[in-house]
């Protein structure tokens, strides 16, 4: 009878075994949480029907959140802003007392520099029609959308954002923020850029999050096309190029060979972006009791940091807050 002398099954016959070699570990202080803030919202937060167990808040209900997340010693942070009123030029984006400006104010005034503020620029939420940028001819116009973009980063750092990431996937746009920044006084401060952005029916979500659906066409002529891993590795050198100081892969599941050649050709941080879509599945198929939504989203979680990623953005940091504190 045969019998191996290879027996990997050794090293996995106990907890404690399990623990001494195990690969990789998640770590909170590698987790950014994403909050929404709602510039027509007084006082309660608004639950998000496809998002279970995330909420919109006013800069009120805000406070009370922050409260819970210092707990949790959950300590980065994404904003996304939906402002009061939407116009063709994104004005409320880089208005100075816009929502995401005012939150961003609102947090530093009431817990100085124990969150770190991570600010999406982009455009999108701040529209009438739903596209990232200017349009001309109905097509998002590059170049005149760079100057929106750029005010818009130099605004956040003037009210206290920590880090910059652009998210519209407009050519120039991270050389663009940095010349902006740096004439503002702002060189120290970082652009983590969505490099690797696609075109992804996983956003879905999201957009009720932030209500910026696009009122027609997609975006599938600024975000990149799914099909396409080099252009991914082109996109992330541009942007390297251009100043990023962490680059970005979104969405992360189905994009995982990507985030492995871009962290073995980068000497940068990578970051992933574990998007709505791949939230709601998970949550849905756990409410409906398909799946265990603990192990699946461990990991799910997990696997981003065996692909290779430095940073996980991800709307399940709260929850895995929760369970590294029952575990502790
Ligand atoms: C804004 C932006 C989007 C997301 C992050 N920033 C939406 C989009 O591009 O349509 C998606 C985040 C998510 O799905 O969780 N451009």
């Amino acid at each position: 009878m045969f019998a191996s002398p290879h027996r990997p099954r050794r090293l996995r016959r106990s907890p404690l075994m399990r623990d001494l070699v195990r690969e990789n570990r998640l770590h909170l202080d590698e987790f950014i949480y994403p909050l929404f803030i709602d510039e027509t919202l007084t006082n309660n937060p608004r639950p998000l029907g496809s998002m279970p167990g995330i909420l919109r808040h006013s800069l009120q209900s805000l406070l009370a959140e922050l409260e819970e997340l210092e707990q949790l010693k959950v300590r980065n942070l994404l904003l996304f802003g939906i402002p009061k009123e939407k116009d063709a030029l994104a004005s409320g984006a880089y208005d100075d007392n816009g929502i995401v400006q005012q939150a961003l104010r609102t947090i530093k005034e009431h817990y100085g520099n124990r969150f770190q503020l991570t600010t999406d620029v982009c455009n999108c939420e701040y529209t009438d029609h739903g596209h990232c940028g200017i349009l001309k001819n109905e097509d998002v116009d590059n170049d005149p959308t760079l100057e929106l973009l750029a005010k818009t980063a130099v605004s956040h750092a003037r009210a206290g954002a920590d880090i910059i990431a652009p998210s519209d996937m407009m050519d120039g746009r991270v050389g663009a923020i940095r010349d902006a920044l740096d004439d503002a006084g702002f060189e120290n401060l970082p652009i983590m850029a969505y490099s690797a952005k696609f075109a992804s029916a996983f956003y879905g979500p999201f957009r009720e999050a932030a209500d910026s659906t696009p009122s027609f066409g997609d975006r599938r002529s600024y975000q990149m096309d799914p099909a396409n891993g080099r252009e991914a590795l082109k996109e992330v050198q541009l942007d390297l190029a251009e100043g990023a100081d962490i680059v970005m892969v979104k969405p992360a599941l189905a994009y995982l060979d990507l985030v492995w050649q871009i962290k073995q050709s980068v000497d940068v941080p990578v970051a992933v972006y574990n998007v709505s879509g791949e939230y709601s599945m998970i949550k849905g198929a756990a409410a409906n009791g398909w799946i265990n939504e603990r192990q699946a989203v461990l990991e799910t979680l997990t696997s981003f940091k065996r692909a290779g990623a430095d940073i996980i953005i991800s709307y399940h940091t709260k929850d895995l807050a929760r369970w590294m504190m029952e575990e502790s």
